[in-house]
């Protein structure tokens, strides 16, 4: 009943797990899929292990979570034991290999490394707001964007998404760079730029002071985006930003998203968020009498 069809990846839902969220170790990507998502999205793995940024990481915000993490990621090598233990304990599971690197040429020998560990489609973060030389620094220029796309496509064989950042002028003008550059799809969007201050002392909360907002605040932004970039562009989108409930999916659908992908909604509803809003859209369509494949996109011809 909510099955889709993603660049020739059949899919049981549209609910993809967000990059981010519980991907960084096989065990935690096991319980993601166990637990009802159609897909997994890895952590956004680097060239080299990294840190991340200092403690305060992670800050609560009026509907919305502020992250500052810095992309901390085990490295590409340590990752292929984690790839390999979902793919052997749950063989046919679909996994986007999320990757980030400061030049096309890094982030095509990242996208292969994922093919090679079997992930089913790549995703380019070319959208971290918080990561200085990686991520939005070099994902907010639209030749970048096409340069990266165009190298990662040369290399390997298997779907490539780009993640956007909604931090720019015109998401559209990266999405455009995306298609001329033969991306098989846009995944809108990452995080939105965010700050809090701590009025007791006055400190920036988050150790990286400026970071990401996500959840439920940020929703109007990507269903924005999406539908900006539908109107445009001839690509699926994977809808991102703000999902916690089975109309939240029905919204960026209508938008034109042909899937979505949930993180902070993780943080609100626990794993079960991905059987909730599974059985909240299978009721929507009961009610409405209409199936997934009537809404994708409607809101455009409204
Ligand atoms: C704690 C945290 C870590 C994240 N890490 C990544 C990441 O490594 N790569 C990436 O592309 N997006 C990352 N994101 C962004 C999410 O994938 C997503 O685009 C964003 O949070 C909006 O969706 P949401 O409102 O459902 O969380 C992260 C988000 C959060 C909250």
């Amino acid at each position: 009943m909510l099955g889709v069809e993603l660049c020739g990846i059949k899919l049981d839902s549209p609910l993809i797990s967000a990059s981010g969220i519980l991907d960084e170790h096989a065990e935690s990507m096991i319980r993601l899929l166990d637990a009802g998502a159609s897909a997994v999205t890895t952590k956004s793995i680097g060239n080299l292990e990294r840190k991340g940024n200092e403690n305060p990481v992670i800050a609560e915000v009026a509907c919305g979570l502020l992250n500052g993490m810095g992309l901390p990621n085990p490295g590409i090598e340590r990752f292929a034991g984690e790839m390999e233990i979902v793919k052997r304990k749950r063989a046919n599971s679909v996994i986007i290999g999320s990757v980030f690197a400061s030049s096309a040429e890094d982030f095509a020998i990242l996208a292969k490394r994922m093919e090679s560990y079997g992930a089913s489609a790549v995703e380019l973060n070319l959208s971290c707001p918080h990561a200085k030389g990686f991520g939005a620094e070099v994902g907010s220029d639209p030749q970048a964007v096409f340069d990266i796309t165009k190298e990662v496509k040369k290399k390997v064989n298997i779907p490539v998404f780009v993640k956007l950042t909604p931090n720019v002028r015109s998401i559209v003008d990266l999405a455009k760079a995306c298609e001329e550059a033969n991306a098989d799809g846009i995944t809108a969007i990452n995080t939105v730029r965010g700050m809090k201050i701590d009025v007791e002392s006055f400190h920036p909360v988050l150790s990286c002071r400026i970071g990401g907002l996500s959840g439920p605040a940020i929703k109007p932004i990507g269903i924005r985006c999406v539908y900006e970039i539908v109107e445009e562009v001839d690509l699926p989108v994977i809808g991102v930003g703000g999902i916690v409930d089975g109309k939240d999916v029905i919204e960026y659908m209508a938008a034109g998203a042909s899937a979505v992908g949930i993180g902070s909604g993780v943080y609100y509803r626990g794993l079960e968020i991905f059987g909730l809003v599974r059985r909240e859209m299978e009721e929507f369509f009961r009610e409405k009498k209409i199936g997934i494949e009537d809404i994708k996109g409607i809101a455009h011809r409204r």
